[in-house]
């Protein structure tokens, strides 16, 4: 069955907001900034993208760069500003705007919520935010397709589809590498990380 772009996905995080908040901010994530800030130059502005708990913004922040963090649900958009003190933003990933292109976006498992045929849509958008030589990291479930999972509709996706959707943007993959889930007790789902890098304008 198809169900129109986000929301029934949205509706799942307005009504699950406490317990996903409680799932997901304490996650250690140090694998994966492991990967991605050698590539962001120290201070440098980043887009938390989907920022959820704003886990990994107060992170990013924490660590001297400047963030701006965006997330369309607004029962967690309100968690993730009390999470991180920032003036966290409640929109879509199409309504995202920097003045000056940001020299990296953070989009942790947000961007599987993309419906399959918005997803090149959305990937050319944030690639326009995005400064020449800047770094986009993504995450999917892995496997193929649009699937529906307890009340929230997922694209997943593998090496090769990822690789057709840049086909036609100005991104290529720098890097892209599966890993088990690092919640506890969903370490048998995988997923396929990439870092995408932006070449032309
Ligand atoms: C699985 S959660 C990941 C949250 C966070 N990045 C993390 O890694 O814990 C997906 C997030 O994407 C957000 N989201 C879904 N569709 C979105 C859209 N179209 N624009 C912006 N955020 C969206 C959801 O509200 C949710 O916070």
């Amino acid at each position: 069955m198809y169900l129109p772009a986000g929301v029934m996905t949205l509706d799942y995080y307005q009504q699950q907001a406490d317990a996903f908040f409680a799932a997901t901010v304490s996650v250690d994530m140090t694998s994966l900034y492991q990967r991605f800030l050698p590539r962001v130059s120290k201070g440098g502005h980043i887009v938390d993208a989907g920022c959820g708990s704003g886990r990994d913004s107060r992170h990013f922040a924490g660590q001297g760069y400047r963030v701006t963090a965006f997330d369309a649900s607004p029962a967690l958009v309100q968690k993730a500003r009390d999470y991180t003190g920032l003036p966290v933003a409640c929109h879509d990933f199409m309504a995202l705007h920097c003045q000056p292109p940001a020299d990296a976006i953070w989009a942790c498992a947000s961007l599987l919520h993309v419906p399959e045929n918005e997803l090149a849509g959305v990937l050319a958008h944030l690639a326009t935010q995005l400064k020449t030589g800047g770094v986009l990291y993504c995450s999917f479930k892995y496997g193929r397709g649009e699937v529906e999972r307890h009340g929230r509709r997922f694209t997943d996706m593998n090496e090769q589809g990822l690789a057709q959707w840049l086909e036609v943007l100005p991104l290529t993959i720098a890097e892209s590498w599966q890993t088990a889930d690092l919640r506890p007790g969903r370490e048998q789902e995988t997923w396929l990380n990439a870092l995408l890098k932006k070449e032309s304008d």
